[in-house]
């Protein structure tokens, strides 16, 4: 795996942020995590760390997902991944609660650890108690040869390179490519089409390209985050496969520039959230062209109703109306790949909104970037 040697070094590069020289790596990042690992032959991925064979791929009949902060938020995406590829029941659980209710280990359950570092304490406090129950787990793990890849069953290492920033950018978008390659192997050993599987490995080939197309937005994106960063409050809505997506949107805004970002399933707003929303409370709302779409538009109408700017992620040809709203574009890809492109620009809008408050982003005040006591 070939990285940047000047990449192992702290602290900012050419005067950036190392938030920011991470968040551009993340075309190649992703490349990388890819490489070696897709077959087109076959429209299959193969991942030959997770040291099972189709017998035992075949055999799983639940995946449960374990890792603390945005490392849980994207184990979210992935468990929405496995269940539409391989339609299997999956979840996410955050891995800091997981052992503190005498969970029940299944033995056709397969647990998946997700850590950048390799070295959060919780992750591999709940992999020691999942393997002391006798259940089986895989790592999807950053950092070679740490502690939560030494104490898995098997794995696959993600390959995004060193990653200095406290607010994970490329270790995150690799994570989720880890997760469509895992579902879409789980997938083609059970029923998932040669047509399907064909489309996936197309989707995820083009990820590189569309992530830098994305990036290459960050001037628009820039002025959305400028409008933002003078709320102390604001909404990240979205649903389903958007909803994961708008819980890390929210915490990359928390993280850096210090102000109060709640996520919000779409659906409801109307259930509480709407009483709050004003002109001083704006939301960025994730709306993909998928099956949701208009609901999700008739939602984003209420908030328009009542005065709250929005900002809406969306993709191009979408209709939004005569909505009120700063929009920003990501490219088109496969539906079950949309959160990785609509991540993108939310980490792009923290990253601004932050610089524009003047503060570190590097260094997030209280956080660490990785958290190795109990
Ligand atoms: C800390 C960091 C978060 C990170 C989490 C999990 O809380 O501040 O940004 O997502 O740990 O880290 P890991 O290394 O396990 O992915």
């Amino acid at each position: 795996v070939d990285v940047d040697p000047s990449a192992y070094e702290h602290g900012p590069v050419d005067g950036r942020p190392r938030m920011y020289t991470e968040m551009l790596e993340q075309p190649a990042s992703v490349e990388r995590a890819l490489r070696g690992r897709l077959d087109e032959r076959f429209a299959t991925a193969h991942l030959g760390g997770l040291d099972m064979d189709a017998r035992e791929l075949r055999a799983v009949r639940r995946v449960k997902i374990l890792g603390c902060g945005s490392a849980y938020y994207v184990g979210q995406m992935g468990a929405s991944l496995v269940e539409e590829l391989a339609r299997i029941p999956a979840d996410a659980e955050a891995a800091s609660e997981f052992r503190y209710r005498d969970p029940v280990i299944e033995p056709d359950t397969l647990y998946v650890a997700v850590s950048q570092s390799g070295e959060t304490i919780d992750t591999l406090l709940a992999v020691q108690e999942i393997r002391r129950k006798g259940g089986r787990v895989i790592g999807l793990v950053n950092v070679v040869g740490s502690a939560i890849a030494r104490a898995c069953d098997g794995g696959i290492y993600l390959h995004a390179g060193p990653e200095i920033a406290v607010a994970s950018t490329k270790a995150l978008t690799t994570m989720f490519v880890g997760f469509a390659l895992l579902a879409l192997q789980l997938g083609r050993v059970r029923d998932l089409s040669v047509a399907d599987g064909r489309r996936l490995v197309a989707g995820l080939q083009s990820l590189p390209a569309q992530i830098e197309q994305v990036l290459g937005d960050e001037e628009r994106i820039a002025r959305a985050a400028a409008s933002l960063a003078t709320a102390e409050s604001l909404f990240f809505v979205g649903r389903v496969r958007g909803y994961p997506v708008a819980r890390e949107g929210a915490q990359k805004f928390k993280e850096i520039s210090y102000r109060h970002a709640e996520a919000y399933q779409m659906s409801e707003l109307k259930h509480g959230p709407l009483a709050l929303v004003s002109p001083e409370v704006p939301t960025v709302a994730l709306v993909p062209d998928d099956e949701l779409t208009d609901r999700n538009v008739a939602a984003l109408h209420e908030i328009d109703a009542r005065g709250g700017p929005l900002v809406v992620v969306t993709h191009a040809g979408v209709d939004l109306g005569e909505l009120r709203a700063e929009r920003i574009d990501v490219p088109r890809n496969e539906r079950e790949l949309d959160p990785l492109l609509l991540t993108v620009p939310l980490q792009l809008l923290a990253y601004h909104a932050a610089l524009t408050l003047g503060h570190d982003v590097d260094k997030p005040r209280n956080l660490a970037k990785s958290v190795t006591v109990e």
